[in-house]
């Protein structure tokens, strides 16, 4: 069966123009005027889009004590009511476990839960000899790219010599490394230091992970990278000092590559400092920062150092689950939760804002992360593309709240936040998971993508 999206503004990644998008079962077909179909979408005043590409979340994941409360039931359906319709999640190896346990039980927590595509990074936390040389089976079984983090010392954090060991065994098998930047050693100090004064509110969590401990870490990945001649994508970057070594990187020929959040570009350091606990629904690593950094993290991605709008999906309730930091900022669980507000609020407030262009968020949203992380049917409206498509209402007012979003979760970071843009319909591989503010799909539709190795000319 044929169905075809009609009347719409088509945008891609370097364009945007009046067309029809023709389906043909999974897959796009044609674009194009004059078109016609089995059945049809009214796209009408809307604008039309590759689905989203999320490429940093956290669902059902063991952190700080606790799990990240969406699974892949209630996080990718609230992905697709956000016109996000493929996540790569993190799958984290246990210190002393291997990598194919640690694939094995996250296979296992999304088959027949999804709502939309997925696929799997593998963290490395105990880069012993045996588990460098798992990486090239991950690589084989389409999970090409590995994240190692520089911060949590003790619970996540390798150090520089199981990096290296991480970078230089991509060499042999291929495969992209990732890197949380902060420098996790001297957090543990900052953090003692606070304790012992007193210090002990969320706002706490920032004055001790400052923008220089995500410079250091960025600079020293790089050195690193550089050394063993490996590309590398700096996630989450949220801050001048980052952006500036990842551009001078670049500005000496490197493949380095990174990604900022939306948190970063419209929440700030500020938020940490709300009443009473309240903070505390805004600790996610690295913080929020002042906001001079948003103006510098746009004109990142406007010119090229930074490829990449995520949301680092990592949900924790309020109530008992941040609430383990009450008196202890440390014990606070790290993340935000984020999936389900990317497209909305890069759309009202920054390309209504004037910071971004629809076909910006389109190139950094899907395109980019697409091609980065080898999905290769993903993230544009093409022929022989998969038919994950957004029509998109760019008119209709609402207001963000945890009352109504999707999310599994019991508070919202943008609750009140009114808003304009919102999907209507939201398509994966040609079938309808959202419609006019519903999920109409099953879960276990979504399927697991196997993604090829990055190659830097595609990024
Ligand atoms: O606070 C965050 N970002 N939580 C998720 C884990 C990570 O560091 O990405
Ligand atoms: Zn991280
Ligand atoms: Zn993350």
């Amino acid at each position: 069966m044929t169905r075809l999206i009609r009347g719409g503004r088509v945008v891609t990644a370097t364009d945007a123009f009046d067309a029809d998008v023709l389906i043909d079962g999974e897959s796009i077909v044609a674009v194009g005027t004059g078109l016609s179909g089995d059945e049809e979408i009214d796209a009408s005043g809307c604008l039309v889009l590759p689905g989203l590409v999320d490429n940093h979340t956290h669902l059902s994941m063991p952190f700080g004590g606790t799990w990240s409360c969406d699974d892949y039931t209630t996080g990718t359906a609230a992905a697709a009511a956000g016109g996000t319709t493929s996540i790569v999640d993190f799958c984290i190896q246990y210190v002393g476990g291997s990598l194919k346990d640690a694939l094995a039980e996250w296979h296992g927590r999304a088959d027949g839960a999804a709502h939309i595509d997925y696929g799997f990074h593998v963290a490395i936390t105990d880069a012993r000899p045996e588990v460098v040389a798992e990486m090239e089976q991950c690589v084989a079984d389409g999970v090409s790219s590995f994240k190692v983090f520089m911060a949590y010392k003790g619970a996540l954090m390798v150090d520089d010599e199981q990096f290296i060991a991480v970078l230089e065994q991509t060499g042999k098998t291929g495969g992209l490394v990732m890197v949380h930047c902060e420098n996790g050693d001297a957090v543990v100090r900052y953090q003692k230091e606070a304790l012992e004064r007193g210090d002990t509110d969320p706002k706490f969590h920032a004055s001790t992970r400052p923008p220089e401990v995500e410079g250091e870490a960025t600079s020293r990945a790089i050195r690193l990278a550089e050394w063993t001649g490996r590309p590398l994508f700096v996630v989450h970057v949220t801050c001048e000092e980052a952006v500036k070594e990842i551009q001078a990187a670049r500005d000496r020929g490197l493949p380095i590559f990174g990604e900022t959040c939306i948190q970063y570009l419209y929440l700030t350091v500020e938020d940490l400092d709300r009443p009473g606990f309240e903070g505390a629904k805004y600790v996610c690593s690295p913080p929020l920062r002042e906001a001079y950094n948003q103006h510098v993290l746009y004109q990142a991605l406007r010119q090229g150092a930074l490829q990449g709008i995520s949301t680092d999906h990592c949900p924790f309730n309020f109530k008992e689950q941040k609430e383990l930091g009450l008196g202890d900022f440390t014990k606070i669980p790290n993340g935000l939760p984020a999936i389900e507000h990317r497209l909305t609020l890069l759309y009202d407030r920054s390309v209504r804002d004037g910071h971004l262009s629809i076909i910006d968020v389109v190139r950094h949203g899907a395109w980019g992360p697409a091609r980065i992380f080898g999905l290769d049917k993903k993230g544009a409206l093409a022929p022989g593309f998969d038919a994950d498509v957004v029509v998109f209402d760019p008119e209709v007012k609402h207001t963000i709240s945890a009352e109504t979003h999707v999310m599994n979760v019991d508070y919202d970071p943008f609750e009140g936040w009114e808003v304009q843009g919102k999907p209507r319909f939201v398509l994966s591989r040609g079938e309808t998971v959202y419609e006019d503010g519903r999920i109409v799909s099953e879960p276990g539709r979504g399927r697991f993508v196997k993604r090829s190795l990055f190659e830097p000319a595609h990024a």
